[in-house]
């Protein structure tokens, strides 16, 4: 029998993209997967796919950066599933914007979204992640450590959320709750698809960084995301998974003055300007 069989895993910004193929993937092995997001529609989109492949699957609508609706989303999952297992901290927002032209608010709603969100979502769920000996799996990315311009606010709050990471693995291991990051590459989704590769050139020029020579698909993180969450990685925590084709390898290949100019509105007068 399959070890996920009769667990429950809570995944945040579930309707799309990595959230919805992790969720499926939960699903697959016999999880129920609580999905939660903002927009109803897309939510019952992923309940649909899922049950449609024979899986059990419940929509929350909630704003992770709302504390009260977080800790309703997470006891509504607990009173239908009985508990929690693992919680996906995925839900995030994101758009190529030059920092000198990024409101403050912004800046901040990307931010609360990633960094406040998961913590919210992380301290409702820490009684019944405790309960099960759970663990949650935070989605941040390369340039949380890296660099990446146009994304000061998606990288900020993504550096946020792998310390988060690190500390929470030190401060809850005692408790039995592991926690991990996965760190995915350029994956091809509708959010990305819509945010970030504007253009076909960005797009080669980015599978041109990546070694294993082309861009993820949603089940490369997916399968990442099981593992780690997994009784098979039950001595991993506190550590970062990067998925992404060795991408992260090859960062000063990636041409960020031309990514920046092209596809971001960047000028070269902007950067004159500023050197003089
Ligand atoms: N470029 C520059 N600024 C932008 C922007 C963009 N493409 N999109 C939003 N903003 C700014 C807004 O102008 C606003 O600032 P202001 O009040 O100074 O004008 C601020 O961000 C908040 O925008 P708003 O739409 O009111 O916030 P929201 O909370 O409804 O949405 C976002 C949050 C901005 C992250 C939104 O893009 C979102 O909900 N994204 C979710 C999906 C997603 O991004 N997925 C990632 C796929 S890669």
């Amino acid at each position: 029998m399959s070890p996920w069989k009769g667990k429950c895993v809570l995944v945040t910004g579930g309707g799309s993209g990595l959230g919805r193929a992790m969720a499926q993937r939960f699903a697959a092995e016999g999880a129920a997967a609580v999905v939660l997001g903002r927009r109803e529609e897309p939510l019952r989109e992923t309940v649909r796919l899922i049950e449609e492949a024979g899986g059990r699957a419940h929509a929350v609508s909630c704003d992770v950066r709302a504390p009260e609706q977080v800790e309703s989303a997470i006891a509504y999952a607990v009173e239908r599933e009985g508990r929690l297992d693992v919680l996906v901290n995925n839900a995030a927002g994101n758009f190529i914007c030059p920092s000198e032209r990024l409101s403050p608010n912004g800046f901040k709603a990307v931010v609360d979204i990633v960094l406040s969100g998961g913590f919210n979502c992380a301290r409702f769920a820490f009684e019944h992640l405790q309960r099960t000996g759970g663990s949650i799996l935070n989605i941040v990315a390369t340039y949380a450590w890296l660099a990446e311009p146009g994304v000061v606010h998606s990288a900020a709050a993504k550096a946020g959320l792998l310390a988060m990471t690190r500390t929470l693995a030190a401060e809850w291991g005692p408790f039995g709750i592991r926690v991990n990051a996965i760190a995915p590459g350029p994956v091809h989704t509708e959010g990305t698809d819509k945010n970030l590769w504007l253009a076909p050139e960005l797009e080669s020029t980015v599978v041109g960084s990546v070694p294993l020579g082309r861009m993820g698909r949603p089940r490369d993180v997916a399968d990442a995301a099981l593992w780690l969450s997994g009784a098979e990685a039950s001595w991993v925590t506190g550590t970062c998974l990067t998925v992404d084709g060795g991408q992260w390898l090859s960062a000063g290949v990636y041409n960020f003055r031309a990514a920046y100019e092209k596809f971001a509105g960047g000028d070269a007068d902007g950067e004159a300007k500023r050197d003089a």
